[in-house]
């Protein structure tokens, strides 16, 4: 099921192609379970990245978008396992995730299906949870997935709303905007309960900081430059506001959004 991190023959050369490299362990947390339909790789360059003209790229969108909600819910499902001790809040929010985002799993295999795809048809990352799930606090877990991972979800989501609708696609503008209600409040919870944690133990500020940097390089390693490049999506500043971030933040998340917009203007399709 998970080709890529075989190890080398013994006596043999290390496969120097990036994509056959393992992962490097201090980073990442062992990958979720996947049913035997599922092929599960490490690195974006072992998918397939369809171009956005080919006839499969929308089948191929929405199952590894159905992939990312699981990795969602079992980061999730994990905090509350991992910190039982957490505010009674904390974990109703947790738990609430847990809800949303099976049924976002679904959602998304339903569509899958009647795109005329099928579950197992495309390789899957699961580097949402192995990144998340390698901070060992819930600060740090909530940094890396609800307010950077979940929040960069925000923009994405937001954008292929305002796309469907321009298209004339009312029904897949519906779907993603019913995803986009449930993101937010994921967002906002996380949001709330840092705020305060920081207002209450500074020190904990540091902890974010040093989760961010470690998910960061994470996540370069996975995506490398090709899953990366020219990806940009606008912030959305309205949903950011509602999901608890500052104006200012908003603004700063803009600017440096706009860094890495590509040239020509276009966004991304489905990516
Ligand atoms: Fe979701
Ligand atoms: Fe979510």
């Amino acid at each position: 099921m998970r080709a890529s991190t075989l190890p080398d023959e013994p006596g043999t050369a290390p496969d120097p192609r990036p994509e056959r490299r393992p992962l490097d362990p201090d980073l990442f947390a062992v990958s979720p379970a996947r049913d035997p339909r599922f092929r599960v790789v490490d690195r974006w360059l072992e998918c397939e990245n369809l171009s956005a003209n080919d006839p499969l790229h929308h089948v191929e969108f929405t199952h590894r978008q159905m992939n990312e909600e699981m990795n969602g819910l079992e980061c999730s499902a994990r905090c509350l396992a991992d910190f039982p001790e957490a505010d009674w809040e904390l974990r109703m929010g947790f738990a609430r995730q847990c809800w949303d985002e099976a049924r976002h799993v679904r959602m998304f295999r339903r569509r899958l299906e009647g795109l005329g795809g099928h579950v197992g048809q495309f390789p899957v990352l699961n580097f949402q949870y192995r990144i998340i799930a390698r901070a060992e606090t819930l600060v740090g877990r909530l940094t890396i997935q609800n307010r950077t991972f979940e929040a960069g979800g925000l923009d994405a989501v937001s954008w292929v709303v305002r796309e469907a609708r321009n298209a004339g696609d009312p029904e897949l503008a519906d779907f993603f905007e019913s995803q986009l209600a449930d993101e937010i409040l994921h967002v906002r919870f996380a949001n709330a309960w840092l705020r305060r944690t920081i207002r209450e133990h500074p020190r904990e500020l540091m902890e974010m900081g040093k989760a961010m940097t470690r998910a960061a390089k994470a996540f370069k390693e996975v995506m490398g430059k090709e899953g990366t490049d020219g990806i940009f999506y606008p912030t959305d500043g309205a949903s950011r506001v509602e999901a608890g971030f500052t104006e200012e933040e908003v603004a700063l998340d803009a600017e440096l959004a706009t860094r890495n917009a590509p040239r020509d203007g276009d966004g991304p399709a489905f990516r």
